[in-house]
């Protein structure tokens, strides 16, 4: 009797040990597939994704299936209104390749557009409404892919977006709570009050019809969005750029004050680029050229760090955090100065991601005192970009990868829904430098390279990033976050290489932001130990905390057992499947 009592004992002891296990390591844990895996801020689309993989899809067919799901089921971010950028990786080949979908100032389009008689800055003008949007590149992006790369018809890729938005799908507690808080903003200053008179559509299909709040379980349904969705996969994008939705987009336009035109839109393209590389400690870093500043300021940063011994410091001491930080700083100086759509000036991107040009910033960096940034550059600043956009990563059977971030630049982009559309569009017009040769230290940055002209690209953060070590695919990964988007990257990046963290602890990690200007090192709340801070602030450094950065969904492969690793970010409560 005894025995079996001490029997039961050690098998509760066994069995709670397990559970113990299991719990406490499941936040650092990523989900595991041998046949593909895909992550992303949304469990439908992750699951559009895994399916249309299962159905023989590639790895492009499925991140174009979850790009047309995200703009159903997350309409802040995900987006046929919108642009963004797709990095693809081919095992065989070893060809790497970037689509560019962002999108392009319209003919009519000024570089003084946004300012006042007076020469001031007009940001609401540029944020909300008909005037801060571009024109749309999503859908020429996602035909460009499937076109070259997709196995699947067209059709098949939008049939689920389209399901969703006809036969609605379920909020979820964050959904339900973002589409709330949509009410608050009619609460706002008066400009703001002016612009949104303008968003009436939004407003209607983002409401409910009887003024009550949406709650946990509604099922959400975008009819008007669904009719689009099915011009889009029977006409392709042709529907979109020369058809009935243009149309509606240029009819809209020009009763509202808008400068998007028939032609403007039938003008639009979608580009096939050279992804930007470099080499970081034996890796190999893939990531998206300009018009993003992303991929080349990347690797300016990885080259300076290379030259110093991060793994042997303390992940979140002093000495990384301000090899890091100071990292950061020079580097987004570099943008600031220099970069805008190459098609418009000469970019200086071979230099930027020189290992000599990494050597002169690191003869720049005292590692006893952090270095104001109004002492290295006198003449930039930036502005504070909305905490919205989307980043994505898939892996399929065949080992193809594909990082794929996309936005409608702040959330539910300019709160502009052309009439009969159902689709929101972008505030992209926003990425451009707005006020030519002007640059405070407020956030206004003035230099030449992003100055707005007629189908001109603005200048932008998203990193979409594929890594690779002897030829072989390692890892995707990239964020959301405005300009706070390199640097998250970067963070995940030596988490994994010098940190050798496990890819959802690389995720989860708490991230450090430094942008030039303003200058201020942003970490994440509840990151870094005090005595860390304090001696930081000694040094120098102007420290606030964020409550949050970032929300990059990546996936790792290990070499030796061929096993995809998919870690979605805990700050989004994103969905990782794999299969
Ligand atoms: O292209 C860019 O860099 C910005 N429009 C992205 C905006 C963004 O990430 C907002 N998000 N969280």
């Amino acid at each position: 009797m005894a025995l079996k009592r001490r029997i039961f004992g050690l098998f509760i002891i066994i069995f709670l040990l397990v559970q113990w296990v299991c719990f406490t390591s499941d936040e650092e844990k990523a989900v595991q597939g041998k046949n593909g895996v895909v992550v992303s801020v949304d469990q439908y689309a992750s699951q559009i994704g895994i399916d249309i993989l299962k159905k023989g899809g590639n790895a492009v067919d499925a991140a174009v299936a979850v790009g047309f799901a995200l703009a159903v089921t997350y309409p802040a971010a995900g987006n046929i209104g919108g642009g963004g950028f797709m990095i693809i990786r081919f095992p065989d080949t070893r060809e790497s390749v970037a689509i560019d979908f962002r999108e392009m100032a319209p003919a009519g389009a000024t570089p003084n557009m946004y300012l006042d008689e007076k020469g001031k800055y007009e940001r609401t003008k540029s944020y909300l409404g008909h005037l801060a949007v571009g024109v749309p590149g999503t859908v020429k992006g996602f035909e460009l892919a499937m076109q070259k790369y997709g196995k699947l018809p067209w059709e098949d890729v939008i049939a689920p977006a389209i399901e969703l938005a006809e036969n609605g799908f379920v909020l979820n507690k964050r959904r339900a709570k973002a589409l709330n808080d949509l009410k608050q903003l009619k609460k706002i200053p008066k400009d703001f009050e002016v612009a949104l008179s303008k968003s009436k559509e939004f407003f209607r299909i983002f409401s409910k019809p009887d003024g009550s709040e949406f709650a946990e379980e509604d099922v959400f349904v975008q009819k008007d969005l669904a009719e689009s969705l099915k011009l889009i996969a029977d006409q392709g994008s042709e529907a979109f750029y020369e058809g009935k939705i243009a149309e509606l987009i240029a009819r809209d336009m020009e009763k509202h004050g808008g400068l998007i035109t028939n032609d403007d839109l039938a003008r639009y393209e979608a580009f096939m680029r050279e992804p930007v590389k470099g080499n970081y400690r034996g890796y190999e870093i893939i990531s998206m050229p300009l018009p993003s500043s992303g991929g080349t300021i990347l690797i300016e940063m990885l080259n300076v760090l290379e030259g110093f011994e991060l793994g042997k410091m303390e992940r979140y001491g002093q000495e990384a955090l301000h090899v890091i930080s100071e990292t950061m700083k020079f580097a987004y100086l570099d943008r600031a100065k220099y970069m805008g759509d190459e098609l418009f000036d000469d970019i200086p991107v071979k230099r930027l991601i020189s290992k000599e040009h990494a050597q002169s910033i690191r003869e720049n960096i005292d590692l006893n005192r952090t270095i104001p940034s109004a002492e290295i550059g006198k003449d930039i600043l930036t502005i504070e970009e909305a905490e919205e956009t989307t980043h994505y990563s898939i892996i399929d059977k065949d080992g193809i990868a594909v990082a794929t971030t996309y936005t409608l630049n702040g959330g539910f982009g300019s709160f502009v829904i052309a009439e009969g559309t159902g689709i929101i569009l972008n505030n992209e017009m926003a990425d451009f430098n707005m006020k030519p040769g002007y640059t405070d230290d407020k956030g206004l940055i003035g230099t030449e390279p992003n100055l707005i002209a007629p189908y001109k690209r603005m200048l932008s953060s998203m990193t979409p990033t594929i890594i690779v070590k002897n030829g072989k695919i390692v890892m995707i990964t990239g964020s959301p976050g405005g300009r706070t988007i390199i640097n998250t990257v970067l963070n995940v990046i030596i988490n994994v290489i010098d940190f050798n963290m496990n890819i959802q602890e690389a995720v989860n990690g708490y991230r450090i932001n430094h942008e030039w200007m303003p200058d201020i090192l942003r970490v994440e709340k509840e990151g870094i130990l005090e005595e860390v801070i304090d001696s930081l602030k000694s040094m120098g450094h102007k420290i606030k905390t964020t409550r949050s950065q970032g929300d990059a969904h990546s996936i790792f492969i290990d070499l030796k057992t061929g096993i995809y690793y998919g870690a979605a970010d805990k700050r989004s409560s994103g969905s990782a499947i794999g299969y």
